[in-house]
């Protein structure tokens, strides 16, 4: 069975060390995903702050705490660089699919330290467009949907490579790096990645850069073509690789 990105997410949160108890600062939020991981690993004792500068995005991140009935987070609308110093300082930081959005990683990384106690943690999860995707025998219609994606996030400005550049620009905001791991996102006729319904939400996007048209994506029978491509193959697919890093910022001498 292949590994979800939240299962490689949840590894990485382990290992780095985010534990009960710890007050954690989640930025670019988003509608939560990654916030409410952190929240039940932190639990009733800690709490984890969401942030993100969307404000339609934390209306939905609320609306889902307040369904689960969780009380150990809260949303706040900022940039993640100018976190308001009156939420007190962070155990650590996580952050998911961010720091390739950033125009420079390194002064928005500088950015979010100042809220991290001396000795806290850093933990980013990136993806990277540098390998995959790879299959044999090769899957066009999954290779032109992965580049549907990567091309439009790009036009929009975002850093393909994020994973490589992760952890240089973890050192190079002054932090210690502790860990740097990367791992495939696969796809077998089993185990389905949400390709689909990730070109759906994009979609408008797509069009909007001029990548491909509505027509050309026939989003209607996009789930059915990728399932019998890949099933017909019988193949794995490796559509991209997701790196992981952990760091620390350096105690108070
Ligand atoms: C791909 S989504 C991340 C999803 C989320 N981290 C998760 O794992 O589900 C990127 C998010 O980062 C937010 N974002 C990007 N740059 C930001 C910044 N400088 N300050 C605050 N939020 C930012 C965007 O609004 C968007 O919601």
């Amino acid at each position: 069975m292949a590994d979800s990105r939240d299962a490689m997410m949840e590894r990485l949160l382990d290992d780095a060390g985010i534990r009960e108890g710890m007050r954690v600062l989640d930025v670019g939020c988003a509608f939560g995903a990654l916030t409410f991981l952190v929240a039940k690993r932190v639990g009733r004792t800690g709490h984890v702050v969401g942030v993100d500068r969307d404000p339609q995005l934390l209306s939905m991140a609320r609306a889902k705490a307040q369904e689960q009935g969780l009380s150990n987070v809260t949303f706040i609308e900022a940039d993640l660089a100018e976190v308001p110093p009156e939420q007190g300082l962070f155990d650590a930081v996580t952050g998911r699919r961010v720091l390739m959005y950033q125009p420079d990683a390194v002064a928005a990384l500088r950015g979010l330290v100042r809220a991290v106690k001396p000795g806290g943690l850093v933990v980013f999860q990136e993806n990277d467009a540098s390998i995959g995707p790879v299959s044999l025998p090769p899957l066009p219609l999954h290779r032109r949907v992965s580049e549907w994606t990567w091309r439009t996030v790009e036009r929009e400005g975002a850093d393909l490579h994020m994973g490589f550049h992760l952890a240089p620009a973890m050192e190079q905001a002054g932090l210690s790096v502790e860990h740097v791991r990367a791992e495939a996102i696969l796809q077998t006729p089993k185990v389905h990645h949400a390709m689909a319904p990730i070109l759906r939400a994009m979609l408008p996007r797509i069009v909007r850069h001029g990548v491909a048209t509505e027509e050309e994506m026939g989003i209607d029978t996009i789930d059915a073509r990728l399932l019998e491509e890949r099933t017909k193959a019988n193949t794995t697919y490796m559509g991209e690789m997701v790196f992981g890093a952990w760091a620390r910022k350096p105690s108070a001498s």
